[in-house]
């Protein structure tokens, strides 16, 4: 597609993932949980001795919009995960794509870069959550060939919050 390219993630992407990472929260009505910021982003994406996630960002390179301020118009990160069952896995934690620019393709190239990644790594899977009511990203999903695993096999998410870890880990040390 001409005007747009994927590419890895840069160092110098950090603010601009960032900023991306703010508006998928947004888009989601979960803002308020945005903890992590630009340098750890550095940290855990470009670090020593191996990067926690890898990311790919979609870049506009129109040169008026260049000129004009930010030029990544999406990102998709994904990190390694293991599945007992299949071996070596990838997790799709984010795909984004800024509104003005959804609906070019931009949202397919970068799912196919991952997935690119994927096979190329000898990955079995490629997993990720949705949110329920966010049929766009249900049915774009959907149309490349994802499995709904809530609907075929009827997996839910869990998740220990910090407060959550503690009580378990102070309840376990006053029991011993
Ligand atoms: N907006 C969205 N989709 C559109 C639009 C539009 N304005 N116009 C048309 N579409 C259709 C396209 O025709 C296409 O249809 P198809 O699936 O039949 O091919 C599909 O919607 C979008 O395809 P692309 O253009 O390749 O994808 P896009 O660049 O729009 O990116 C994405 C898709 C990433 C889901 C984008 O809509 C987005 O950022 N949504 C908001 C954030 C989001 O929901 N992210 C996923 C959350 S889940 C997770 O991150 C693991």
């Amino acid at each position: 597609m001409a005007g747009y390219r994927v590419r890895a993630a840069e160092l110098g992407d950090c603010q601009e993932i960032m900023r991306m990472i703010q508006e998928l929260a947004e888009y989601e009505k979960i803002s308020d949980q945005v903890k992590v910021t630009a340098e750890d982003l550095l940290r855990d994406g470009f670090g020593e001795p191996a990067p926690l996630f890898r990311c790919l960002v979609a870049e506009c390179e129109d040169e008026n919009r260049k000129k004009a301020g930010p030029q990544l118009v999406g990102y998709a990160l994904s990190y390694p995960v293991y599945s007992t069952f299949k071996g070596r896995s990838l997790y799709l934690e984010d795909i984004y794509v800024t509104p003005e620019y959804r609906g070019k393709g931009i949202g397919s190239k970068l799912l196919t870069a991952v997935a690119e990644s994927c096979l190329s790594l000898g990955c079995a899977r490629l997993q990720l959550s949705v949110l329920d009511w966010n049929q766009t990203a249900i049915n774009f999903y959907k149309s490349r060939g994802a499995h709904d695993m809530s609907q075929e096999e009827g997996w839910r998410i869990f998740r220990f919050l910090p407060d959550d870890l503690q009580r378990m880990t102070s309840k376990d040390a006053d029991a011993n």
